[in-house]
């Protein structure tokens, strides 16, 4: 593959980064932009099933589409695979699971929906196109510690992830919308369980690509989650008296 386009890519990856520093400043000028701070108004909105489901599908959908429209020549290697179908399964779980188990979510701002969705397409293709067609590993690069650490870490972080999301949804019953005092797992520790999972599932896979495209996704979500994560903790602390007070913002026991 020419030069110029692993160029391009680590062009893409360090924008990447910078989206996040970005992304992370707009939210906090902003005050977030959906969930629980969107005030009712008249804007557009997206209900919370179509939004989720539709906006992560290129994460999903332009990979496929990657691999298929050229010659994958790198996937024929072991580790390349296994990397792109880490990334894959996330966002099979994200897009084609998540949506459809949300209760009472609120809806998503269209101006959200069109970031998150264009997000979702760079995103997409950056890994895609890095993993098929650029990354280099040496043979026996699946039995590297970077390669196992970062595997466990991106799967226990998927877990946390996913178990810390079903704790969040079971607060509410069947058509209700109210906000709950999350309990059990990692939210005895922290605000963010869900969050906190998220950001280990892809630390673990840029270590496991040992890659600035994969460490600079761990960046954009590390800068948004944190922030995002600050803000939860700062309205619980507001809005409930009785809210755990030793409970940490993002990082058990740390942060
Ligand atoms: N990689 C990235 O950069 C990135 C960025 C954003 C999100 N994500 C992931 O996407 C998933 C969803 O993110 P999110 O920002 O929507 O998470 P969130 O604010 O924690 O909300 C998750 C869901 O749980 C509900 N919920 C949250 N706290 C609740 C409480 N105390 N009581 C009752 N229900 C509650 C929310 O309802 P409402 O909608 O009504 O608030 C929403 O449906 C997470 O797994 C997150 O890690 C990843």
């Amino acid at each position: 593959m020419e030069p110029a386009e692993r160029f391009q890519l680590d062009v893409l990856a360090y924008l990447q980064c910078a989206m996040g520093l970005l992304g992370s400043l707009a939210l906090v000028l902003a005050d977030s932009v959906y969930g629980r701070y969107t005030s009712p108004g008249p804007d557009l909105r997206v209900p919370a099933r179509a939004a989720w489901a539709l906006q992560e599908l290129p994460s999903l959908a332009v990979p496929l589409w990657v691999c298929a429209r050229t010659a994958a020549e790198r996937l024929r290697r072991a580790p390349n695979r296994i990397l792109l179908a880490m990334f894959l399964v996330h966002y099979a779980q994200r897009s084609l699971i998540f949506p459809f188990l949300i209760r009472g979510g609120k809806p998503v701002p269209l101006l959200t929906f069109v970031l998150a969705s264009m997000f979702c397409v760079y995103n997409g293709y950056l890994q895609s196109r890095y993993l098929s067609q650029h990354a280099v590993y040496a043979d026996d690069w699946v039995t590297d510690p970077r390669f196992l650490v970062g595997f466990c870490l991106w799967l226990i972080g998927m877990l946390v992830n996913i178990h810390s999301d079903h704790i969040l949804r079971n607060l509410r019953k069947p058509g209700e919308t109210g906000y709950k005092i999350p309990r059990g797992g990692l939210f005895e520790y922290v605000t963010a369980a869900n969050y906190f999972g998220e950001v280990v599932e892809w630390c673990g896979y840029g270590l496991a690509s040992w890659s600035i495209q994969g460490w600079a996704f761990a960046f954009f979500t590390f800068c948004i989650l944190l922030t995002r994560a600050q803000q939860h903790h700062q309205w619980y602390l507001e809005k409930f008296e009785d809210y755990p007070k030793l409970r940490k913002i993002i990082i058990p026991f740390l942060f």
